[in-house]
This record gives structure tokens, C-alpha cells and sequence, in this order.
């Protein structure tokens, strides 16, 4: 077997790339970190939230532009009902989709954290 290393190192590399990356495990695993509104909040509300939820333009009388006001509406409950509503509902926000499951669960973990904000 003088040549058996041309056989193992392969093996090795074939099964190494059919390891579950970092990246796959995101949306599955439970949140161990504590979750602040400036870091892990703030870039959903601002990417999905913010267009339809802002001063000039405040959709059913919501601004979500900062931490006070994100945080009045998670507090008081409207927040996290609308964006756990099934889709199809015509209540549910943003109203093109349900967000990812991970960003629901950042943002009710938030809440569970006590809402700190940095
Ligand atoms: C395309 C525009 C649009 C986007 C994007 C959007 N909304 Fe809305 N939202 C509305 C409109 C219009 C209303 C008022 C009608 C209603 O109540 O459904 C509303 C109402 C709400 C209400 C109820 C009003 C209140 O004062 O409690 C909440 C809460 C809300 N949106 C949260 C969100 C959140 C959180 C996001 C992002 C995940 C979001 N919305 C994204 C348009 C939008």
C-alpha cells in the first residue's frame, strides 16, 4: 500500500466539503447571544420597515426610526402581532411577506432581553 495516501487525502476533502458551513446553522439554532436594538434590530426595521414607517410618510400613524419608537411598538405588542401573522393576511407586515423566521425570533428575543439598545 505504498500509495494509500492518494486514496485517503481525497476522502478527506470530499467529505470535509459536505460539512454544514456556519451559515446553514443560522436560521436553526437558538439565539445564545443578547440581542441589542443598535446591532441586530435596527438593520431589519431599516431594510424592511422604515420606507412605509417614517416621518414623512408614517403608514397607519407609525414611525419606526429609532429605538423609542421601535421599542413603544414592540412593547405595547402591535409589532410583534402584525409580523407574525400568517402570510395572506392582510394585516401582516411588511405586507409583501413574512419575514425570515430568524429576524422574528432576533426581535421577540430582543424583547425577552429587556430591549437594550447598545
Ligand atoms: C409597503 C409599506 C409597508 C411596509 C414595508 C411596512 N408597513 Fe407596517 N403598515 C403599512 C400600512 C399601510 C399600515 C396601516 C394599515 C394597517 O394597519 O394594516 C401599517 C401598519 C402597521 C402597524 C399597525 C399600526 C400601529 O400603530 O401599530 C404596525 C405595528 C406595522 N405596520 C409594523 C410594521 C413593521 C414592523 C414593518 C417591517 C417589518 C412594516 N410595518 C413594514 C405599510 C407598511
Amino acid at each position: 500500500m505504498k500509495y494509500k495516501w492518494l486514496y485517503i487525502i481525497p476522502a478527506f476533502i470530499l467529505t470535509s466539503c459536505t460539512n454544514t458551513s456556519p451559515d446553514d446553522l443560522v436560521n436553526n439554532e437558538p439565539i445564545t447571544e443578547t440581542i441589542k436594538y443598535n446591532e441586530n434590530v435596527a438593520p431589519i426595521i431599516q431594510s424592511q420597515c422604515v420606507q412605509c414607517h417614517n416621518s414623512n410618510f408614517a403608514s397607519g400613524g407609525l414611525v419606526l426610526e429609532n429605538y423609542a419608537d421601535v421599542r413603544m411598538s414592540t412593547e405595547s405588542g402591535s409589532l410583534i402581532d402584525r409580523i407574525t401573522r400568517n402570510a395572506g393576511d392582510p394585516l401582516l407586515m411588511p405586507q409583501n411577506g413574512q419575514l425570515p423566521a430568524a429576524s422574528i425570533n432576533l426581535i421577540s428575543q430582543w424583547q425577552t432581553d429587556g430591549y437594550l439598545e447598545n
